[in-house]
């Protein structure tokens, strides 16, 4: 199995990356912790608990983090995750609480708890914690197995035309984490606007028939709304479980080596990521851009892992 810790912005995507992470038999979760993102810290944070609590997660530690970008003002994504961060669906409240301890410590406890080699972080948000973690504790950056994120893309944007949300909110953070020097794969937008939620794969969805997966077709009923009405998509791009799909089977999610930078000082750029495609990735390259997705295994890996949880 690998060995993960999920930092998220619950956030629609988010939830179901948690649930795939949770009903997967590959992955073992060993964290969650939170980031300001698609909404302010402390929705994020109940929603993670409260997805927690309707699937059934127990004994995980679930650590609130940092509550805004390193340099930046906070810019939350209420237009496509709406006002709570996940609206459309009802929540139970939470049946647990977060840990008192801050995520960064949690980060870099868990890292440092196990061998070296052995944890993958699997940041779905802003990089605010991930950069931080990297200054607070800088050894865990030679310890960590990669670093697997959703943001970015080669080639294309949301936020604005050249930059994607999770790396426009907090470019500083996301350029520390992109030259820390650990392994990192980018799972950006390149690929996840390839995974798309269509009418076969919510029919799939329900007919799982569980209360999580009620839970999911809600969520998707609203992100297909707004993906439809702000974005402009027939259906909407599921982005934050590939990255976890990525780690349980590098096959589903397929990157390939190249030289990455952030842009933190662009007059139009900001937040851009700017990938390298010149040529054969340099010897030794630590950086990957995920493009192509299997979109049949994916969405079997969602539907395996609902049908896994049951109804807890
Ligand atoms: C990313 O931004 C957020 O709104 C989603 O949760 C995802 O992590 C997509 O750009
Ligand atoms: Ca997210």
């Amino acid at each position: 199995t690998e060995k993960i810790v999920l930092d998220c912005d619950p956030g629609h995507d988010d939830a179901i990356a948690l649930l795939l992470a949770h009903g997967d038999p590959r992955i073992e979760l060993l964290a969650v912790t939170t980031v300001v993102g698609n909404q302010t810290l402390d929705k994020v944070t109940r929603n993670a608990l409260s997805v927690a609590t309707l699937a059934g997660i127990t004994g995980v530690p679930f650590a609130a983090g940092a509550d805004r970008p390193l340099l930046r003002e906070i810019a939350v994504a209420a237009d496509i995750h709406g006002e709570t961060g996940l609206d459309g669906p009802e929540l139970p409240a939470p049946a647990f609480a977060a840990v008192d301890t801050h995520a960064v410590d949690l980060i870099v406890e868990t890292v440092l708890a196990h061998e070296p080699g052995t944890v993958t972080l699997v940041p779905t948000g802003g990089l605010t914690n991930i950069a931080l973690a990297a200054r607070r504790a800088p050894e865990i950056v030679g310890r960590v197995k990669r670093v697997v994120l959703m943001g970015g893309g080669v080639a294309v944007g949301n936020r604005t035309p050249v930059a994607e949300f999770n790396i426009a909110i907090d470019p500083e953070a996301a350029a520390i984490v992109f030259e820390a020097g650990w392994e990192v794969v980018m799972v950006g937008l390149d690929l996840t606007h390839q995974a798309l939620a269509g009418p076969e794969v919510r029919r799939a969805i329900r007919a799982v028939g569980t209360g999580p997966a009620r839970f999911v077709d809600e969520l998707l009923d609203f992100f297909a709304a707004t993906y439809r009405d702000v974005q402009g998509f027939d259906a909407p791009p599921v982005h934050d479980p590939c990255a976890v799909a990525h780690v349980i089977d590098p096959t589903i999610v397929r990157a390939l080596p190249m030289p990455i930078v952030v842009e933190t000082a662009g007059r139009h750029t900001t937040g851009m990521t700017v990938a390298d495609r010149r040529g054969p990735a340099p010897q030794g390259c630590r950086t990957h851009a995920a493009l192509e997705l299997d979109h049949t295994r994916f969405w079997e890996l969602v539907v395996d892992a609902l049908r896994t949880i049951g109804d807890p």
